[in-house]
C-alpha cells in the first residue's frame, strides 16, 4: 500500500506544478462580468447616450438653417484681426477637433491646450474651467480674445453686413441686420446670435461607435462569439482595472467617459508656468458674465438657472479641471489642460503614483498598479477610437 500513495502524492504535486506553469504562461482570461458590473459597462457604452439636452437659452438651438450658417462662421477666417484664423484653425475636424499642439496658436500663443468639441453640447460648463455657462455664451469668448481671433463685434457685424450670403442666411433666422453704421445694443444682438448660430453647429458633432461599444454591444446582445472576438485579454484585463481597482470610472463615467465636473487631480503646470487655479475663480467669472443664463440675452427669461446660482465653489475647487472626455483619446495627444503631458503612458504613471498637487489638493491616491496592469490599462483606453457619428457633410468647411 506504501506504493501507491507514494505515487499519489508525486502525481498530486506534478499536477500542481504543471498548472502553476500554465498559469504563469496563460493567466486565466478575465472573468465574467458581474450583473453589477454588465450594468456599469451599459453606462459607458455609446448607446447609452441620450439625445443632446434641450438649451431654451438658445432659440435657434435645432434649427438646421441656424447649423448651417454656425457652419460657415465656424470655418470662416475672415473672422479674426489678421485674416488668418478661424475656429476650425484650433478645432480642426480631422484631428477630431483638436489641434495636436501642447497649447493653443491663434492671433498669438495662448495658455491653455485645445478641447475636442464631440459631445460638448452634453456639458453644462464649458473650458477647462467651466467660466461659460452655455455653448452659445462660450462661442463668443474666443472671437473676441486678443490671443484667438482677436477681433471685435462691430468687426464682425460689417462682415456679416457686407456678404451677401451672410445677410440672407442670418435674415431667415433672426431679422434684418441693422444699417451700418448701428450703436451697441443691435451690435451686440448681432454678435450673440452669431454664437447662437455657432452653438447650433456645435451641436451636431458627437462621437460615435468605438471598439469598446461594439464589445458592450455584443455582450448585452449575448452574442459570445461576437464579445469574445471584440477585446484581447490585455484590454479586457485593462477594462476590469478601470470600472474597478483603478478607479477611473469615479470621474470618467457615462457614455462620455465624463462626469463633467472639475477636480483636482495634481497635474503639474506646464514648464515656467504658475499653477493654475482652475474652477475656483470660475464660478464668480461666469456670475459676472453678461451672456450667461440669468442675462437678457437668453431666449427663456422664465429659467431660473439653478445650476448657475448654487454652482459649487470654494477650496476644494483649486486647481480643479473639467474631466475630459476619454473617447478618441489615443488619437489626441498631447494631454491637459496645458498640453502638458504627452502620451498614455505618462498619465497612466501619474496616476499610479499620484503625487502631491502644487495648489490645493489633489483627489487621485495611489494605485500601486504592476507595469503589465498599466499597460492594460492603456490597452483599454485605445479601444476608445472610433470615427464621429456626425455626418461628413458637417466636418469640412461648407
Ligand atoms: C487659438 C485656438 C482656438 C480658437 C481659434 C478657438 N478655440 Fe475653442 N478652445 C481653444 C482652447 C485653448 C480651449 C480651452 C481654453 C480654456 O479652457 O481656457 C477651447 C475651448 C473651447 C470650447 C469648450 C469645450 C469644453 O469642453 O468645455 C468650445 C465649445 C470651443 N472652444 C469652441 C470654439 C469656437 C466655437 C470657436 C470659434 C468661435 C473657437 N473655439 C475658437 C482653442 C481655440
Ligand atoms: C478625481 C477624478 C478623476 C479620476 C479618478 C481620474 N481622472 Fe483622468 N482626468 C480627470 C481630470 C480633472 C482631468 C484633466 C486634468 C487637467 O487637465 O488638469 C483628467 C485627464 C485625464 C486624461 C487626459 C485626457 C485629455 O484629453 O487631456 C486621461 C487620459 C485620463 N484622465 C485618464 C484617466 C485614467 C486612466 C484614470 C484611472 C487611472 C483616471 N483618468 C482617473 C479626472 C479624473
Amino acid at each position: 500500500m506504501q506504493f501507491p500513495r507514494k505515487i499519489g502524492g508525486i502525481l498530486a504535486v506534478t499536477i500542481l506544478l504543471v498548472s502553476t506553469v500554465l498559469w504563469l504562461i496563460w493567466p486565466p482570461a478575465p472573468g465574467a462580468w458581474t450583473e453589477s458590473e454588465i450594468e456599469l459597462l451599459r453606462s459607458l457604452w455609446i448607446g447609452s447616450l441620450p439625445p443632446v439636452p434641450a438649451d431654451p437659452s438658445n432659440a435657434v438651438a435645432d434649427d438646421p438653417r441656424a447649423a448651417r450658417f454656425g457652419q460657415r462662421l465656424f470655418f470662416d477666417t475672415r473672422l479674426s484681426a489678421n485674416g488668418e484664423v478661424a475656429c476650425a484653425t484650433c478645432h480642426q475636424p480631422e484631428h477630431l477637433f483638436t489641434d495636436g499642439l501642447d497649447v493653443a496658436q491663434g492671433v498669438a500663443r495662448g495658455e491653455r491646450h485645445t478641447m475636442g468639441l464631440a459631445g460638448v453640447a452634453y456639458s453644462p460648463w464649458m473650458f477647462w474651467d467651466g467660466r461659460r455657462d452655455s455653448l452659445w455664451a462660450q462661442a463668443l469668448a474666443p472671437l473676441e480674445s486678443p490671443v484667438e481671433h482677436g477681433g471685435n463685434r462691430l468687426q464682425f457685424v460689417e462682415l456679416l453686413v457686407s456678404d451677401a450670403q451672410y445677410r440672407s442666411e442670418y435674415a431667415a433666422l433672426f431679422d434684418e441686420l441693422p444699417e451700418l453704421p448701428a450703436q451697441d445694443p443691435a451690435i451686440t444682438e448681432v454678435f450673440v446670435n452669431m454664437g447662437k448660430a455657432i452653438a447650433a453647429y456645435e451641436r451636431l458633432l458627437v462621437p460615435g461607435a468605438s471598439r469598446f461599444d461594439r464589445y458592450v454591444q455584443a455582450l448585452l446582445a449575448d452574442d459570445e462569439r461576437q464579445f469574445e472576438a471584440m477585446l484581447s485579454d490585455d484590454e479586457l484585463a485593462g477594462l476590469r482595472l478601470f470600472i474597478g481597482d483603478a478607479q477611473c470610472i469615479n470621474c470618467h463615467n457615462g457614455p462620455l467617459f465624463t462626469n463633467n465636473e472639475f477636480h483636482n487631480t495634481a497635474v503639474l503646470p506646464a514648464r515656467g508656468k504658475l499653477p493654475s487655479m482652475g474652477r475656483v475663480a470660475a464660478v464668480r467669472e461666469t456670475r459676472a458674465d453678461p451672456f450667461n443664463c440669468v442675462g437678457r440675452f437668453s431666449d427663456d427669461p422664465d429659467a431660473n438657472c439653478a445650476e448657475l446660482r448654487f454652482a459649487r465653489t470654494g477650496d476644494d475647487l483649486i486647481g480643479a479641471h473639467k474631466t475630459p472626455s476619454l473617447r478618441n483619446v489615443a488619437l489626441t495627444a498631447p494631454y491637459m489642460h496645458a498640453g502638458q503631458m504627452t502620451s498614455l503612458t505618462e498619465i497612466i504613471d501619474q496616476y499610479n503614483r499620484a503625487p502631491l498637487a502644487m495648489v490645493g489638493h489633489s483627489e487621485a491616491k495611489p494605485l500601486n498598479l504592476w507595469r503589465n496592469e498599466r499597460k492594460q490599462l492603456e490597452a483599454f483606453l485605445r479601444t476608445l477610437s472610433g470615427p464621429l457619428a456626425t455626418s461628413p457633410e458637417w466636418l469640412a468647411a461648407p
